[in-house]
């Protein structure tokens, strides 16, 4: 039987600036990335308060200090997929253009509708 998880799901992050996340999280996921486990049709889309790029909060994950045997190739593939949403949420007028970013995220990469 395959371990393979085709399609389906986007993987949401909350309190994505954490030690959690970058010392424990995304070498997980990425490690699952790398044995072919999880695919480009599984985003991973991580969320913080920090008003910060893309860019920033990958120096701030710090990949190459988290995860052992890193390979710049496949590390930085592995990336496009992951993405960073500012939002407090304790602030309800920020929901719904979370479900917007979602439902872009949902497209982009083909993921019909699923999400934990
Ligand atoms: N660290 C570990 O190894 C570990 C192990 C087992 C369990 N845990 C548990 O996992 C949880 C997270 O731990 P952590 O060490 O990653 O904590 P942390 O380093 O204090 O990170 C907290 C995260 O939550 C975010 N956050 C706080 N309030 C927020 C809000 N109102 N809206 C959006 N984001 C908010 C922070 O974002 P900003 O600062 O960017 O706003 C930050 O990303 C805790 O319950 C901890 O007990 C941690």
């Amino acid at each position: 039987m395959s371990r393979k998880i085709g399609y389906g799901a986007i993987i949401i992050i909350f309190g994505a600036t954490g030690d959690l996340t970058k010392r424990k999280l995304i070498p997980a996921l990425y490690n699952l990335y790398v044995k072919e486990i999880i695919n480009d049709k599984i985003p991973i889309v991580c969320v913080a308060r920090r008003l910060i790029t893309k860019d920033k909060f990958t120096e701030l994950l710090n990949p190459e200090k988290f995860i052992a045997q890193v390979n710049q190739k496949s590390l930085s593939q592995f990336l496009k997929q992951v993405y960073y949403y500012p939002m407090d949420l304790q602030n309800n007028m920020t929901y719904s253009h979370f479900a917007e970013f979602i439902s872009r995220v949902d497209r982009t990469h083909d993921c019909r509708g699923g999400s934990f």
